[in-house]
């Protein structure tokens, strides 16, 4: 005889016994524990097989109705039960499972790598004009990069509102009050006399000149390289930027040290088919005072690139690379250095313009070197 269900109208099954039913809900149970433990599966997709409508638990459940209805509440708790305890090893398992690890990990597969960086361009420059006058004897020093007006200007021979100074676009700043700033030094330097007036970021490193003298040794063989600040921006001009000094004091040094310093240096930091030539011009504190062009790399020095086609990069065959002379007699002096017994040689180049004539590159805008720009950098 086929019985009718009143609820879902599916033909009636077979009765089974409590516990034999209880039975399958423990099996049920145990199977469930042993796939979360197993399993690599996401969690939300085993909660889904465990307990969804088309789990093991949910078929079983449909089949109470098998039992003997004086125990089908007591079946029913054992059914929360099972489906709680699958819950709580579920919850317990996501815990423990690092996010995003539900996944296989191969362990032999190449990981990813961290961006590498490199130093700055002009942070390489540096140690490279470093070494390179190392190797002739030259030895690296630092110099205020904010200093007095004296030894930035007054002791090169520049006194206040001599024309000369005009060249450096100067930032001034008005020195400290002694009671704010209790430097030994400032104490010292402002009570001591008229020399030390007025403070500026320093225009060109020629600041170290005369400080590098007061350091009482001779010979002198320095090269200062630091910061130097103009009030100047535009796609050829930073307001900050990099110099190099070069400073040689010693007895008989003549013209022709300069010229074979400039030389070496030439070759070496720009190639060995580098030529240098010297062109009078005037600094106060040099005398006499040149300006260093270097032969272009490009046209060789000639100024065309083919026939009747004209350098592009320096349009005469020359570019314009630094100041120099021989140290003035003033200057000496201010440094405590004995104008009848030594002379010397000093020059100034700006950095940023030194590499890009190395590099060849072409820089439409020279402000880019300090954009903080990686696209630029990673050029480099
Ligand atoms: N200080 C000069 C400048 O900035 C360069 C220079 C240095 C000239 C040393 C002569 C001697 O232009």
């Amino acid at each position: 005889m086929v019985e009718k269900d009143s609820d879902d109208h599916t033909p009636a099954e077979e009765p089974i016994a409590t516990p034999n039913f209880i039975g399958l809900l423990l099996e049920v149970e145990q199977d469930a524990m042993a796939a979360i433990e197993a399993s690599e599966k996401p969690i939300d997709q085993l909660r889904i097989e465990l307990l969804g409508g088309k789990s093991e638990l949910a078929r079983l459940t449909k089949q109470i109705r098998r039992v003997p209805e004086q125990d089908r509440a007591q079946v029913g708790t054992v059914v929360n039960q099972v489906k709680q305890k699958i819950e709580n090893a579920l919850s317990e398992k996501t815990i423990n499972t690092p996010q995003g690890a539900t996944e296989p990990i191969d362990v032999t597969a190449p990981g990813t790598l961290p961006p590498v960086g490199h130093l700055h361009i002009v942070t390489q420059a540096v140690s490279e004009i470093t070494r390179i006058f190392e190797r002739i004897g030259f030895t690296r020093v630092r110099h205020p990069e904010v200093d007095w007006d004296w030894y930035a200007f007054e002791s090169l021979n520049m006194p206040p509102n001599h024309p000369a100074r005009d060249e450096w676009e100067t930032f001034f700043i008005k020195y400290p009050e002694v009671s704010s700033q209790n430097t030994l030094e400032v104490i010292q330097l402002h009570t001591s006399g008229k020399k030390y007036k007025t403070i500026v970021l320093t225009p060109h490193t020629s600041n170290g000149q005369v400080r590098e003298m007061e350091k009482g040794k001779l010979p002198i063989r320095m090269i200062n390289i630091a910061k130097c600040y103009r009030r100047q921006v535009d796609v050829s001009h930073t307001p900050m930027f990099h110099q190099f000094e070069g400073l040689y004091i010693d007895r008989n040094v003549s013209i022709m040290h300069l010229k074979g310093v400039f030389d070496y240096f030439v070759k070496q930091f720009y190639g060995p088919d580098r030529e240098i030539r010297l062109r009078p011009f005037h600094f106060q504190f040099t005398e006499p005072s040149f300006e260093v062009d270097i032969s272009c790399g490009i046209c060789h020095g000639t100024g065309y690139v083919t026939k009747g086609q004209k350098c592009r990069l320096c349009k005469e065959g020359w570019l314009e690379m630094a100041g120099s002379g021989m140290v003035h007699p003033v200057v000496l002096k201010n440094g405590g250095v004995d104008p009848a017994k030594y002379s010397g040689f000093a020059f100034g180049w700006g950095i940023e313009r030194a590499y890009m004539m190395k590099s060849g590159t072409k820089l439409d805008d020279l402000r880019l070197i300090y954009s903080n720009d990686v696209r630029f950098s990673e050029q480099f």
